[in-house]
């Protein structure tokens, strides 16, 4: 689960920045780049040129703005762990389940890519915007905007403590993240501007007022409201939910926009997740098309579902493995304020899919 922590009423520097910048950074700006050796990023002493120069991949105007803020790189690292977290967790029952693959990102214009692309936007608003409210940057903190008073359905009220300042994270992501994208014009580039830019309002649409009320034993005559991002769970479940609806488009002759493949479309797509390839099955490895294959994957005997051995493996049966597990159990409620549990030696059966032979005729049939 994630957790998460909004300090409204205080700036805090929760961590020195420090010059290091995590390898997760590059997987999130590049996950198609090589694998560099991570004594790499053991840089303590050394300046953020240095720094911004040895993530591989970035493109000028990304070394650039590295450059100019090395503390909002140390932020995107800290945010790619949680966006591909939040992304495994939203995959976690599928074939494809979110490994970050190398791959060649010429051959990246799935709908898998298509949620990736929007859902690591997402994860850099966020970071950035979290890191801003909290103190630990130079160039941003609280929405300076949010003064005075204003009023909403329950009336009139204070802007008070800390207001995100998604505007900044958004502006930062947009500049930082598209720049690579803005470096080609093919189908692919323009699917990718499209759906970074559904994966930063995503966080923007979830932005609540948070209130406290003052005054007479806790009567709410006086209220001071600040406007906070919800937790990215809710955003991990809003995209989740437009990678199913994502829309299949080609780009237009004069390569300024899109039109979608299914003539029936109707609608906009301006709000959709979009891509421009189909998908492989994820059944077999298959590097060039970012499929890891599921051999070895858990899978649910009972479930029909995506989970499911049989949608899981793909039809090439699975092997069943009965492991000891240790629980908690016969937990009693002691006054006051305790829980004590045994722990239970469990015995379960773990299903696992089949490696691929190279016979499976009868696909879909249990070979178990
Ligand atoms: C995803 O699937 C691959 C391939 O089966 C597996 O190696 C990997 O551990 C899985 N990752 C997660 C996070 O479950």
């Amino acid at each position: 689960m994630m957790q998460q922590q909004h300090h409204h009423h205080q700036h805090q520097s929760k961590h020195p920045t420090t010059s290091r910048v995590h390898f997760t950074c590059t997987l999130l700006l590049l996950m198609f780049t090589p694998r560099v050796d991570s004594s790499w990023w053991y840089i303590g002493a050394l300046g953020a040129r240095v720094i911004c120069d040895n993530i591989p991949g970035l493109v000028n105007k990304q070394r650039q703005l590295c450059q100019r803020h090395p503390d909002l790189m140390q932020s995107i690292g800290d945010g790619a762990k949680e966006w591909i977290k939040e992304c495994q967790h939203q995959f976690r029952q599928h074939r494809w389940n979110c490994s970050t693959l190398e791959r060649d990102h010429t051959v990246f214009g799935s709908q898998e890519a298509a949620f990736v692309y929007a859902i690591s936007s997402a994860g850099v608003v966020y970071a950035i915007t979290k890191a801003c409210s909290q103190g630990e940057l130079r160039a941003c903190g609280c929405d300076g905007g949010k003064r005075g008073r204003a009023g909403d359905g329950q009336g009139d009220f204070d802007w008070g403590g800390c207001s995100d300042d998604i505007h900044y994270g958004i502006k930062f992501a947009k500049d930082f993240v598209d720049a690579r994208e803005k470096m080609v014009k093919d189908a692919r580039a323009l699917m990718n501007l499209h759906n970074n830019r559904c994966g930063r309002m995503a966080v923007k649409r979830f932005m609540k007022l948070e209130c406290k009320c003052h005054g007479v034993s806790g009567s709410c005559a006086v209220r001071t409201c600040w406007l906070a991002m919800s937790d990215f769970r809710r955003t991990g479940d809003y995209l989740r939910k437009k990678y199913n609806t994502a829309v299949e488009v080609t780009m237009n002759q004069d390569g300024t926009g899109f039109t979608a493949a299914d003539r029936h479309f109707k609608g906009s797509a301006k709000n959709e997740l979009v891509y421009v390839e189909h998908s492989p099955d994820y059944c077999l490895t298959d590097r060039t098309a970012g499929s890891l294959g599921t051999a070895g994957r858990v899978c649910d005997k009972a479930s029909r579902g995506p989970d499911g051995c049989e949608v899981m493996c793909c039809g090439r049966g699975y092997d069943t493995t009965r492991v000891q597990r240790v629980t908690q159990c016969g937990c009693k409620f002691k006054w006051c304020c305790a829980v004590e549990c045994q722990e239970c030696q469990e015995t379960v059966d773990v299903h696992t899919c089949k490696p691929h032979t190279r016979h499976t005729g009868e696909a879909w049939m249990d070979t178990t």
